[in-house]
């Protein structure tokens, strides 16, 4: 959430801010603004709105430097505005500072502070920080950055500067992320690899309470980055080599990221099943577990957020299925404030493509603490999961820029999907060829998401026929009304119409007196064993006059006397349908959002990463 980016070597910054902020836009897009040290003092400039009204303010401002920091906003404390924007300033500018997450007594600070004199002009919690340094200050922007901290109760990565130490940025980090590194003609820090990743690709990824400087000479033009803990001590952080390719990062050719993600499914549930079945045998020598404790586990959790969460919905079936031991699918923010069963036989799995939700976090700390071993699945290398777990699962979705979870999605249904098939191995629910069996089939959905992508009229003729709507339905039973969860969010998020997902038979249970002529119902009626009873639903709902979208098994022509429009996808185990139907419900949402104007890459008040409460 929000996007922190800073630069000082040999190179005009100002640009080099922007592309950097361009780049984490997707982390929160309400307001940007860059702070550059130039000859006349710090130079401040704030926007509201995206990166390119910034850019486009700027571009003809003669603003000459080579340090600065920069921010896009995802507003927590203060509305998005001007004077709410960072970077936040002190001591009439002398003092520039950024920052991600939430400092939680920056109330009492604020009024401490006032009561000594200070003024404050934005809402934020962010600009204590700023008078904070301002107070520890005294000649050395290291240790009073280190100081300030010391006052802070909450989240925070942040990113200094000031006036009287040309070419130095002090960052700090306390559960939000930040990287460091040093690139060709300076060095960097943000709060994400992407903003990087131009300049440099070993970087560090600082600790919780740990400081780096990153400082420029100004006569030879050469960098330095320095680590201290709290206490000022020296540190030598490890270096982490990012091996994903620019085009990540990139449209490449692409109308917009989401469409980009989506094509890039394919490639995604190859990735993450690559190396995992060895010698007709599942692979997982990173879950730090060996197999007999694993094998004595009683009950499974799978704790995620919104997208994650649905795909922890997927497992469940998947996981009592053939392993029998009970699952259960929670929301991360209600687990952590009830008193769930969780001993130390209790397996937790955490689901998070950032690796950084600050719910999904809290929860696991609290598992932890509990005594229960905790699995992360994530697709971010050296995130705050990856590092907390006792063992990760990582999906091998690459970069996933658009703020709608698409490929991380099904990424994680097929490392859920290969974690419930080593349950079922170690409980002796499923046999070694059925494993084999199950992979094979697993791995082919791949080429069939292809065969999807290949031929996408109907999806959007049906998109086009639901556009004009207010409300939609999602339908289905077993493994589909768990698709149906995920195709009402992607739907409403993309395109802000009112989505609804419900298990069928629980249509005539209320939600069906919703349904009036040209209502649009989207039923995932795929070969199940519960088909037929999806069939009846679907008379129910036509015969209300709803406008039926069903996406269905190739080959099914009976569906066609049921419904207007038909999305076909291939025949697949059931189990597997979680992963194909998924595909036209994305491209199905897209489609809408795209006919009624909507940016499908940034929707309006949302950010990828909720590190916030
Ligand atoms: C929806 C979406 C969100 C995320 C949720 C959790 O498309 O992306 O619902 O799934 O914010 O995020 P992660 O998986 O990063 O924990």
């Amino acid at each position: 959430m929000c996007g922190i980016v800073g630069y000082t070597g040999t190179l005009q910054v100002k640009d080099i801010l922007l592309r950097g902020l361009k780049r984490m836009e997707y982390r929160g897009y309400d307001s940007a603004g860059i702070a550059v040290q130039t000859a006349a003092g710090i130079n401040v400039k704030h926007k509201v709105g995206k990166v390119a009204a910034l850019a486009n303010m700027v571009d003809s401002m003669d603003i000459v430097g080579t340090c600065g920091i920069g921010h896009t906003r995802w507003a927590t404390h203060g509305k998005p505005s001007e004077r709410n924007a960072h970077p936040h300033t002190a001591c009439a500018n002398d003092i520039a500072v950024v920052h991600n997450g939430i400092i939680e007594n920056f109330a009492s600070l604020r009024e401490e502070l006032e009561g000594r004199g200070h003024v404050f002009s934005s809402e934020t919690d962010t600009e204590v920080v700023a008078h904070l340094i301002e107070e520890a200050y005294e000649g050395d922007l290291f240790g009073a950055v280190r100081a300030a901290c010391n006052r802070l109760a909450g989240a925070y990565a942040i990113a200094a500067i000031c006036e009287a130490e040309p070419g130095v940025i002090v960052c700090a980090r306390k559960d939000s992320p930040i990287v460091v590194g040093q690139g060709k003609t300076g060095a960097l820090v943000a709060s994400d690899i992407v903003a990087l990743i131009d300049e440099t690709r070993d970087v560090v990824v600082l600790e919780d309470d740990t400081f780096a400087k990153l400082s420029c000479d100004s006569a030879t033009g050469e960098t330095s980055i320095e680590y201290v803990d709290m206490e000022g001590n020296a540190i030598q952080p490890e270096i982490t080599h990012v091996d994903w390719d620019i085009d990540a990062a990139e449209k490449g050719g692409y109308p917009d990221f989401m469409l980009k993600e989506i094509y890039e499914e394919p490639r995604t549930i190859r990735d993450t099943l690559a190396g995992r079945m060895v010698n007709g045998h599942l692979q997982f020598d990173e879950l730090a577990l060996n197999y007999d404790e694993l094998a004595a586990i009683d009950r499974v959790y799978i704790i995620a957020c919104g997208t994650s969460y649905h795909a922890g919905l997927i497992a469940k079936n998947l996981i009592e299925a053939w392993s029998r031991i009970p699952c259960e699918v929670e929301v991360a923010s209600e687990f952590r404030y009830r008193n769930p069963i969780v001993t130390p036989s209790t397996l937790v799995v955490a689901v998070s493509q950032s690796g950084e939700t600050a719910d999904t976090l809290a929860a696991v700390r609290d598992a932890r603490i509990k005594g229960a071993k905790v699995f992360g699945i994530t697709n971010v290398v050296g995130s705050p999961l990856a590092r907390e777990s006792d063992g990760v699962i990582y999906i091998k979705a690459n970069k996933e820029i658009a703020v709608a979870a698409t490929k991380s999605f099904l990424g994680q249904v097929a490392a859920l999907t290969l974690l419930a098939m080593l349950l079922g191995q170690l409980r002796g629910g499923l046999t070694t060829a059925q494993i084999r069996m199950l992979f094979r089939e697993l791995a082919d959905t791949a080429q069939q998401i292809e065969q999807i992508l290949a031929d996408t009229d109907t999806i959007e003729a049906a998109a086009l026929a639901c556009k004009d709507a207010q409300n939609a339905l999602f339908i289905g039973r077993g493994i589909g009304s768990t698709i149906c969860y995920e195709g009402a969010l992607k739907l409403k998020e993309i395109s802000y119409l009112h989505a609804e997902a419900y298990a069928a038979g629980e249509m005539k249970h209320g939600p069906i007196a919703l349904i009036d002529p040209g209502f649009p119902v989207i039923v995932v009626a795929t070969k199940s064993p519960t088909y037929d009873k999806v069939i009846s639903n679907i008379q129910e709902c036509k015969a209300r006059g709803a406008l039926v979208v069903a996406i269905a098994t190739e080959g099914d022509e009976e569906i066609k006397k049921h419904a207007d429009y038909v999305i076909y996808i291939p025949k697949v185990r059931d189990c597997f349908s979680a992963i194909t139907a998924s595909v036209p419900l994305q491209l199905f949402a897209r489609s809408i959002a795209l006919a009624r104007g909507c940016d499908v890459d940034q929707p309006r008040n949302l950010a990828k990463s909720v590190t916030v409460e």
